[in-house]
């Protein structure tokens, strides 16, 4: 086993928020460690709707704060959202002054358009529908240029470091099959979601909620597990992961209907810009009914749909599918975890020396269901905002304790996890499912025990069978009803001191 020391923060994960925080931690020295190659295997390069921001004269960051506060349906935080909205514009000006390429209109300022749940047109985009690529492609390119960082391309997470008092001192990873520990006076996690943990999944099916697991055993609290959000529109062409269809299509007037041509969600014009989670269920329940569901866009996009959304275009016609043709099928797929490390918006948790930031951490601004393209704005203002506070850390004492490496999981019990977690821990749940979920988790975990994505698993599936109640993206068939008061969920190690 090899150790070295480094003077400034250890991030873990190249998306977005990963890379944010390093440009800003400068100018401290920065090591990024991620298990691919940058731009490869995060979700941020697969976003395609933009960054959410107030930048017209008609909005403001109140007005934003507010829509997030009512889609995340009583659990968003008021002071850590308005501190991120009010972020809004500088943090697209600072993307944009790295490069970020996003569309402009007539007189120059950032063309935006509307997505669901929006009050206003606010969704900056790159390119129609490129914005992930194009952002993170232009943080790339500053982060090779930075002398600060350092990168690992090829190197995995594999256990925190410790001291006896619980403070985390650095990281356990793996590199070219040999283990080294770095110690670090800040680790920073910014390992992403959990969609792959589902069968059906807009994201990259490498992201097992590795990094929410981990700090789970190292006695961080854990805010909110069981809100998933599932993205109604993944199209449904038998590919793992599914590509998306931008919710972006019904903000331009795209329909959702069924195979009889009937519309899916009723006649009113903004019917299919409800809350992702409404929608998600409409769609749900027309294929559990047999109807199907496909995304029409052949009225409002027609012969436009190359130039205006080439990524979707590309994805459908790969699947030998015209989309100025046909209407799209489409499904809900695991899309967004609003739950994970509890975190405040520098990316504090509750462990010292443990930041945690964008969507592998839950900092109270998506609540139970996240506003469309918010997650790019937090992953950048937050990150922006954690790579500050992590490179002020100081280092400390050299004694940690070695954690015990996790077994991973064998493709076949991992593919036995996936389907059990979107058939029934889904877009609609209940006590039967989830039990028997629980049960295949415990079957699973006696194969491979203490398994990360087991972990991960375990911790949504709990949650979601604990909290009785139905709440943004958490919808359960046997208790429908919203409870007057909203209550967050945490989970927190008992096995471990309180004081940790
Ligand atoms: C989309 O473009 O529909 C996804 C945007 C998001 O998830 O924020």
């Amino acid at each position: 086993m090899t150790r070295i020391h480094h003077d400034g923060p250890l991030i873990i994960g190249g998306g977005l928020a990963g890379l944010s925080a390093a440009l800003e931690a400068a100018p401290k020295p920065t090591l990024v460690v991620t298990p691919a190659p940058l731009l490869q295997a995060c979700s941020s390069a697969w976003a395609q709707g933009g960054v959410a921001a107030a930048l017209s004269a008609d909005d403001g960051a109140e007005l934003h704060a507010a829509d997030t506060a009512a889609a995340g349906a009583g659990l968003v935080e008021t002071d850590v959202t308005r501190a991120l909205t009010a972020d809004g514009r500088e943090t697209v000006e600072w993307l944009a002054s790295l490069g970020a390429p996003f569309d402009r209109d007539a007189d120059g300022g950032f063309a935006v358009s509307l997505e669901a749940a929006h009050s206003r047109a606010r969704v900056a985009r790159v390119g129609g529908d490129g914005a992930g690529r194009a952002i993170l492609s232009a943080l790339v390119a500053s982060v090779r240029a930075a002398p600060h960082i350092e990168v690992w391309e090829d190197a995995r997470l594999r256990g925190l470091l410790q001291d006896k008092i619980g403070r985390v001192r650095g990281a356990l990873i793996e590199r070219d099959g040999r283990m080294v520990e770095v110690l670090a006076p800040a680790v920073v996690l910014a390992t992403g979601g959990a969609g792959g943990l589902f069968a059906r999944t807009t994201t990259p099916a490498s992201l097992l909620g590795e990094g929410m697991a981990l700090a789970y055993q190292a006695g961080a609290e854990i805010l909110d597990p069981e809100f998933v959000q599932f993205h109604p529109t993944a199209i449904d062409v038998g590919l793992d992961p599914m590509p998306l269809a931008t919710e972006a299509l019904r903000g331009e007037g795209a329909r959702l209907i069924d195979s009889a041509g009937n519309l899916l969600l009723g006649p009113a014009k903004d019917a299919d810009l409800q809350a992702r989670d409404v929608v998600a269920r409409a769609v749900h329940q027309a294929r559990a009914d047999g109807r199907g569901a496909y995304l029409d866009a052949r009225a409002a996009v027609g012969a436009h749909f190359p130039e205006e959304f080439p990524a979707v275009f590309a994805a459908c016609m790969r699947a030998g599918l015209d989309p100025r043709e046909t209407p799209i099928p489409v499904a809900p797929g695991a899309h967004y975890h609003m739950g994970g490390i509890a975190a405040d918006a520098d990316g504090r948790t509750s462990l010292a020396g443990l930041f945690a930031v964008g969507e592998c951490a839950a900092t109270g601004v998506h609540g139970a269901n996240r506003l469309a393209s918010n997650s790019l704005l937090e992953a950048a203002a937050f990150g922006r905002r954690t790579g500050r506070a992590a490179a002020a850390e100081r280092g400390g004492e050299r004694a940690v304790t070695t954690p015990r490496i996790a077994p991973d999981l064998a493709p076949e019990a991992l593919r036995t996890l996936r389907m059990t977690m979107s058939d029934d821990v889904g877009v609609t749940r209940d006590a039967v499912g989830l039990t028997r979920a629980l049960a295949t988790i415990d079957r699973l975990e006696r194969e491979a025990p203490g398994a990360l994505p087991l972990v991960a698993a375990r911790l949504i599936t709990a949650a979601a069978l604990e909290r009785r109640e139905s709440r943004g993206g958490h919808y359960r068939a046997d208790w429908p009803e919203t409870e007057a008061s909203a209550r967050h969920t945490r989970f927190r190690r008992p096995d471990l001191p309180a004081a940790i």
